[in-house]
């Protein structure tokens, strides 16, 4: 059996990092909102945005609720299907200002879809809130983003929100993934 340790080759955001960031952007977030007077609801996109979003509602400072959507979307040879989403509401969102939290937005494609999913529900606004953001996406564009970096990070990452194979969430830091041939994917 392999341990989390054989996976990892460096870290890449330390959790002193992460969480110094995370106040920073808090503040932004906090200077955004607090003069708004229709409600904010923050919807964590799990199962990635979970950890992230954890320790981010803990800095903010105005009246917030919050509620889940779920979408699976990375298959592990970087084939990316169209994400399956599932959202069992428990607050209603129309009118209401809208914040995604998310782990990392790549091609962009889980975060257009679920965008196009919750603007049916008529909501006032829907902002993305994502550890990592990689630049390139075009496709969403026109999404307004908070991120802590807004960068592409080369290799696979895990750790803190990130899996690989459903595993490593838990990790309080970003790691980049040691590279395995076929042969040692399969012990
Ligand atoms: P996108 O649809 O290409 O933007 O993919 C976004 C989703 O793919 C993220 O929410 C993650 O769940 C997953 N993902 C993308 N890159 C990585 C990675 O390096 N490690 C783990 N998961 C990743
Ligand atoms: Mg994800």
């Amino acid at each position: 059996m392999r341990t989390e340790n054989n996976y990892i080759e460096k870290i890449k955001y330390s959790e002193i990092e992460i969480q110094k960031r995370i106040k920073k952007l808090a503040k932004q977030i906090n200077e955004d909102y607090k003069k708004e007077n229709k409600e904010v609801v923050f919807i964590p996109i799990l199962k990635g945005g979970l950890n992230f979003a954890y320790d981010l509602i803990k800095h903010l400072t105005f009246d917030l609720s919050i509620d889940f959507i779920k979408a699976k979307s990375y298959s592990r040879f970087g084939k990316i299907q169209s994400p399956e989403i599932s959202y069992n509401q428990t607050i209603d969102i129309e009118q209401k200002h809208i914040v995604l939290v998310d782990d990392i937005v790549d091609t962009g494609e889980t975060l257009l879809e679920i965008f196009n999913y919750l603007k049916k529900y008529n909501p006032l606004s829907i902002k993305i809130a994502s550890i990592i953001i990689k630049p390139h996406n075009a496709k969403t564009k026109h999404i307004e983003k908070y991120f802590l970096w807004n960068e592409n990070p080369s290799g696979f990452l895990m750790g803190y929100g990130l899996d690989f194979e459903e595993k490593y969430r838990n990790l309080p830091y970003i790691a980049t993934m040691t590279m395995l041939d076929n042969n040692e994917k399969n012990k």
